[in-house]
């Protein structure tokens, strides 16, 4: 393997340590070295979240480190499977700085029009800045239960260049007190709400693949 994959957004709160956690959580599961380089030193969410879970002896553990600068985070990237590059909101500069280091780039989003535009709008830039289309995707997080507003996000979405991801992570308490409990969104007390983030995981495991395969053939 040898990835890395960028978690980016414009708004703050939108999702991107959780995809971070999940997705290093479901590689490391399944046997693969991976690391989230947690470049919000501000906050440091998924730095005191490893601490959590080493603390509280959840299997697998899950590597995190924080790092002020990007440079010194990438210098290491290679040596994992996967290198998750976990970023601050509203940085435009950090932001287009992960994104072109990324061989994706993962920009959750809400399904309401005031998450989506900013989303997309972001999507723009990092296009703007040279980065294909291809290595572009949204992911749905926090949709509500309402079916037809969330049709019509992923119809907004659809519109666009860039690839939607497959599955969405529902607002639920339970992936909020999971992840005080130091555990994923695959780890929660609920089946189904496991089940939900898993199905997300797996599509960026499957984009991961495409984009490879298009590596090869290319
Ligand atoms: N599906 C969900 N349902 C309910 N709460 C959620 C859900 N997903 C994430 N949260 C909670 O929302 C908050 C923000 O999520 P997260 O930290 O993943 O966003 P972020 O984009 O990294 O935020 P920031 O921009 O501040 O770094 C966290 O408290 C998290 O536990
Ligand atoms: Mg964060």
């Amino acid at each position: 393997m040898g990835y890395i994959i960028g978690m980016v957004s414009q708004k703050g709160g939108a999702g991107k340590s959780t995809l971070a956690r999940l997705f290093a959580r479901e590689l490391a599961k399944d046997g693969f070295s991976v690391k989230i380089a947690d470049l919000d030193t501000q906050q440091t969410t998924c730095t005191d979240w490893a601490a959590d879970r080493a603390e509280a002896g959840h299997q697998p553990e899950v590597q995190v480190q924080p790092f002020g600068n990007l440079k010194t985070a990438l210098a290491e990237a290679r040596r994992f499977d996967v290198y998750i590059l976990d970023g601050r909101p509203h940085s435009s500069q950090q932001t287009l700085e992960i994104a072109r280091a990324a061989d994706l780039v993962v920009i959750p989003t809400g399904q309401t029009k005031d998450d989506l535009r900013p989303a997309v709008k972001l999507a723009h830039s990092i296009a703007d800045s040279g980065v294909p289309e291809n290595r572009i995707a949204f992911a749905l997080v926090k949709t509500t239960n309402s079916a037809a507003e969330l049709a019509a996000a992923q119809a907004y979405l659809e519109q666009t260049d860039y690839l939607t991801l497959e599955g969405v992570i529902p607002v639920s308490t339970a992936y909020g007190i999971a992840h005080d409990n130091g555990r994923a969104a695959t780890e929660t007390t609920h089946r189904t709400l496991n089940d939900k983030a898993e199905r997300l995981a797996q599509s960026i495991i499957n984009r991961l693949a495409a984009l490879d395969q298009s590596k090869e053939v290319a």
